[in-house]
């Protein structure tokens, strides 16, 4: 039994896409909706529409392990009012969404929540702070002082609903501290997805010599297995240091294994962004059957007997 709540909502399982796979246009919303996830978010949005980076822009890093993606899209999407749009059809009643947004400016956001505010869709909000590929745009929440001022503001401007955050990964005590600290000022952050791509990692090409995709001359944000340690110390350290809120835990799933070590870590809900770029919304179906296997293995009837009760030596 994979069932589960997120903010009071039942989900039929845990599994969810990463923002930004399969989730740009409706033709790919829509085969989320049919797929066996029990969530789903759509790809962030900036006020207007973006054609993105150059490409190529996304590349699978195809060593046989470790395996992974890396990418420098740049936010190609269809604009916030596509998006709006879709949250007005969605079936909520097959599972809930999550709309991303991402504005270039405070601004942006401002508006973009302002209008979501009004619109009172059903859609659960979750303001991605990492973004690493726009070209002239640091990510949000690298800069604490910045992050704060934005969570004043969009908390208020959303009315003290309840809304999430997407975090860059931290590789430093001292940031996850700071991080949770300026999170926990704000109760209406209700949840927070860790992680974002390993921003602005290199992968080369030794035959040809050179890097392999355009944008910002081959820097691109790092996915896949070489993000899933990385990934479970950022869940579990938003979830030691955050107790009032949800974690929502991605990077490095692709089989019921890295899932059911993200809900150890205390994830209650997990991504997966490379491996659905590389298998396709069937893989939902494929990792549910891997989660429920292990759990009956080791005799599991429910998530909640191991969420969040990873062991320490
Ligand atoms: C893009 C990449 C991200 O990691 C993100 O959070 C938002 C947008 C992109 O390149 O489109």
């Amino acid at each position: 039994n994979l069932a589960t709540t997120f903010l009071d909502l039942p989900l039929n399982n845990p599994l969810m896409n990463a923002s930004g796979v399969w989730c740009s246009v409706g033709s790919q919303l829509e085969a989320l909706q049919e797929s066996e996830a029990g969530a789903m978010v759509t790809k962030s949005c900036t006020l207007q529409p973006r054609d993105g980076n150059p490409e190529p822009r996304y590349r699978v890093l195809n060593g046989d392990k470790p395996w992974g993606s890396i990418n420098s899209m740049g936010l190609p999407n269809e604009g916030f009012a596509y998006y709006l749009r879709y949250t007005e059809r969605h079936d909520y009643e097959s599972k809930p969404l999550f709309i991303s947004i991402s504005g270039l400016t405070l601004d942006d956001n401002l508006a973009m929540i302002d209008s979501l505010k009004d619109a009172v869709t059903p859609a659960i909000l979750e303001i991605n702070l990492s973004c690493p590929n726009v070209p002239g745009k640091a990510q949000l929440g690298y800069d604490f002082d910045a992050m704060d001022t934005l969570l004043a503001e969009v908390t208020s401007g959303y009315g003290q609903r309840a809304l999430g955050v997407k975090l860059p990964p931290y590789f430093d005590i001292a940031h996850f501290d700071e991080a949770a600290a300026i999170l926990n000022r704000y109760p209406s952050v209700a949840f927070v997805t860790c992680i974002n791509s390993i921003g602005n990692a290199l992968a080369i090409d030794i035959d040809s010599e050179s890097v392999i995709i355009k944008p910002k001359d081959g820097f691109g944000g790092l996915g896949g297995d070489y993000v899933l340690p990385t990934a479970l110390a950022n869940v579990n350290a938003f979830y030691r240091r955050c107790p009032e809120k949800a974690i929502i835990g991605c990077g490095g799933v692709k089989s019921g294994q890295e899932a059911f070590m993200h809900i150890l870590a205390g994830a209650t809900l997990v991504q997966m962004g490379t491996a659905l770029y590389e298998e396709g919304p069937s893989i939902f179906g494929r990792v549910k059957a891997e989660l429920s296997e292990i759990m009956e293995k080791k005799g599991y009837s429910s998530l909640s007997q191991f969420h969040g009760k990873l062991k320490t030596l």
